[in-house]
């Protein structure tokens, strides 16, 4: 069981009184601006875009079933050590965070959005689930000490912020050396398809909504709204590429281990070291995700997994 008190007082709080932590719904807001009116900005428009929604969620039993459908949640729930300590960075209502907190691992959830947070804690209060601590925090001023955690995920973030390899420079410095770092972004070439969707739907408006499968599938209203707000109406968006992400690896000391889909093996554990692939290879991979039919579905995604090595010192 996680208490406040011990999360609390390891957390560089840069002089900050302790009796100064704002509180909402028990929910320490530890936010510090870092300057940059995008970071506000999405605060507000995940204020209202509360991703991902609840409403076909009664309990932790059902999310636990739900997370079973992905084999990206199983691999990364099985390997991820017991006891580990663990930060999701923009965590949205938190439902990774919670799918991953069996095991006694300790789970420091943060996201810039109270409504997503709030949901979340509403979720863990009514299903007694003691070891998930969400944060209202923002990635370019995180409030923890250095080398503080064995596993950093944050998937379907940076790409939103207003400098993504900085706020992978951030929590890189929050990483352990040996710990694993998992980031999912926009991919530059599997997000062609949706980029021309973004294209026709702001330019004819919702009434080209069909355009996007999501629409004619059965699933609630709400969900339906933020999926079609994050990904039609989003303040900020980037994209970027592997040999990109190798380079903000090799730059903040973090060894490449695997990569979805490019180096992905599904017989394979996910924290297995791969080597990095070579030009022409990925050259043929990148591409082929513009016509990858499930690319096209989930509007171009990869992940990129690293670990950091001990300090060169
Ligand atoms: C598309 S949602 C993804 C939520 C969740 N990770 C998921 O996969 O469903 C992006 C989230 O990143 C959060 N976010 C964006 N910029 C952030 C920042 N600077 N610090 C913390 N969270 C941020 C947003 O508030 C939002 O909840």
């Amino acid at each position: 069981m996680i208490d406040i008190n011990d999360l609390i007082n390891p957390i560089n709080l840069k002089n900050l009184d302790m009796n100064e932590i704002n509180f909402f719904s028990e929910i320490p807001d530890l936010y510090f601006d870092d300057q940059n009116p995008l970071t506000l900005k999405q605060s507000e428009f995940y204020n209202d875009v509360k991703f991902p929604n609840y409403d076909d969620i009664e309990d932790f039993a059902t999310l636990l079933d739900k997370s079973r459908n992905s084999i990206f949640v199983n691999k990364l729930d099985n390997e991820i050590r017991y006891h580990s300590r663990v930060l999701e960075a923009g965590c949205g209502t938190g439902q990774l965070s919670i799918a991953l907190s069996r095991y006694n691992r300790k789970i420091h959830a943060i996201d810039l959005s109270k409504g997503s947070l709030i949901d979340g804690k509403k979720f863990i209060d009514k299903n007694n689930i003691k070891n998930v601590q969400f944060y209202r925090m923002n990635i370019f001023n995180l409030c923890f000490p250095k080398n503080y955690f064995d596993i950093i995920i944050s998937n379907g973030v940076l790409h939103h912020t207003h400098n993504a390899e900085l706020a992978f420079n951030k929590l890189s410095e929050k990483l352990k050396p040996g710990g694993i770092i998992v980031i999912g972004l926009y991919h530059k070439y599997g997000r062609i398809v949706q980029n021309i969707r973004q294209y026709f739907i702001k330019k004819f408006g919702e009434k080209l909504k069909f355009i996007d499968k999501r629409f004619s599938e059965n699933i609630s209203e709400k969900k339906k709204y933020a999926w079609f707000k994050d990904q039609y109406y989003n303040p900020h968006e980037t994209k970027h590429t592997y040999f990109e992400i190798i380079n903000w690896f090799k730059k903040n000391n973090i060894e490449f281990i695997n990569s979805i889909p490019f180096n992905f093996n599904i017989n394979d554990k996910l924290f297995d070291k791969k080597s990095i692939l070579n030009k022409n290879e990925l050259f043929f991979k990148e591409i082929s995700l513009m016509f990858d039919l499930r690319q096209i579905y989930e509007g171009g995604f990869f992940v990129m997994i690293g670990k950091k090595n001990p300090d060169p010192s």
